[in-house]
C-alpha cells in the first residue's frame, strides 16, 4: 500500500547529485538563506553541554555547526555537497570562525574520521543508506562520555512541511521515530537524556499559514 509522500521519496536516491542540486536550487530560495537561525532543538539540547569537539553530520551550509564554534565548540562540519560547503565556508570567513569550525566534503557513509567527537549532531541528515543505519554508523564517533543527538523528520504528521521542493513532505524513509532510533543504541553502552517527537516553526514564518516541522529529537550519552 502506497502513502501519500511515498512518491516523491522514489523519485531520487539522496545521493551526491541529489544533494548538489538540492543546494544550487535553494540558492534561489528566499527562505533558505545561508546564516538563518540554528535548529532550536539543537540550541536546546546543547545548551546545558561543556563544548569540546564536535562534528555535524550532514552539515548542509553550516548554521549549526557555525552556531556550535561561536559558543567554543572545537567543529568539524561534514557533508557530500560542495555547493553547501562552499556556502558555509563562506559563512565562517565572514564571521571570523575560521579557527573553530574545518569543513569536510565526504560521503558519511564510507568516510572514517580520525578521532571520536565530544559531540556527533546530525540535524535532517539523510543519505542514500536506510536512516536508522545511518545513525547507527555515525554514532560509532561519539567518544566515550560524549553526546550523540539526532534531529530527524517524523513525515506521519508532517502535511505542511516543506522540504526543497514546495508543500513536499519529508520522504517517508528519510524518518524514523524515537523508539526506532534509540533501539539502535546499546542499552548497556548509551544513556538515553531525550527521546521525543517536537513541533515547531522554522525561522522567519509567523501567522496561520506557517509550516509546522514535526520532528524527532534524541540525545544520548554514551557511558563507555
Ligand atoms: C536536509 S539537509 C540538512 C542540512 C542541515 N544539517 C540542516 O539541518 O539544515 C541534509 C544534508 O545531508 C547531506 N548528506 C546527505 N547524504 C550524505 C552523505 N552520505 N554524506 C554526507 N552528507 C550527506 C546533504 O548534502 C545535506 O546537506
Amino acid at each position: 500500500m502506497e502513502h501519500a509522500g511515498e512518491s516523491h521519496s522514489r523519485e531520487h536516491t539522496f545521493d551526491k547529485d541529489y544533494w548538489e542540486r538540492h543546494w544550487q536550487e535553494r540558492g534561489t530560495d528566499p527562505a533558505a538563506t545561508p546564516g538563518a537561525a540554528p535548529n532550536p532543538h539543537v540550541v536546546r539540547e546543547t545548551a546545558g553541554l561543556v563544548p569540546g569537539t564536535a562534528l555535524d553530520a550532514g552539515c548542509g551550509t553550516g548554521t549549526e555547526a557555525l552556531w556550535l564554534a561561536a559558543r567554543g565548540w572545537r567543529v568539524v562540519g561534514a557533508d557530500i555537497s560542495a555547493a553547501a560547503l562552499a556556502e558555509a565556508s563562506a559563512q565562517t570567513a565572514a564571521r571570523s570562525l575560521a579557527g573553530s569550525v574545518s569543513w569536510v566534503e565526504a560521503d558519511l557513509v564510507s568516510w572514517a574520521p580520525e578521532q571520536q567527537f565530544d559531540l556527533v549532531v546530525a540535524s535532517y541528515a539523510h543519505p542514500a543508506i536506510p536512516q536508522l543505519a545511518f545513525y547507527r554508523h555515525i554514532s560509532e564517533w561519539v567518544a566515550p562520555g560524549g553526546t550523540l543527538l539526532i534531529v530527524g523528520h517524523l513525515h506521519a504528521h508532517s502535511a505542511s512541511h516543506r522540504h526543497g521542493d514546495a508543500g513536499q513532505r519529508p520522504p517517508i524513509e528519510a524518518t524514523a521515530g524515537p523508539e526506532g532510533i534509540t533501539a539502535q543504541l546499546d542499552s548497556a553502552q548509551w544513556k538515553i537524556i531525550t527521546a521525543e517527537e517536537q513541533s515547531s516553526t522554522p525561522p522567519g514564518h509567523r501567522g496561520g499559514n506557517a509550516p509546522v516541522l514535526n520532528d524527532v529529537v534524541v540525545r544520548a550519552v554514551r557511558q563507555s
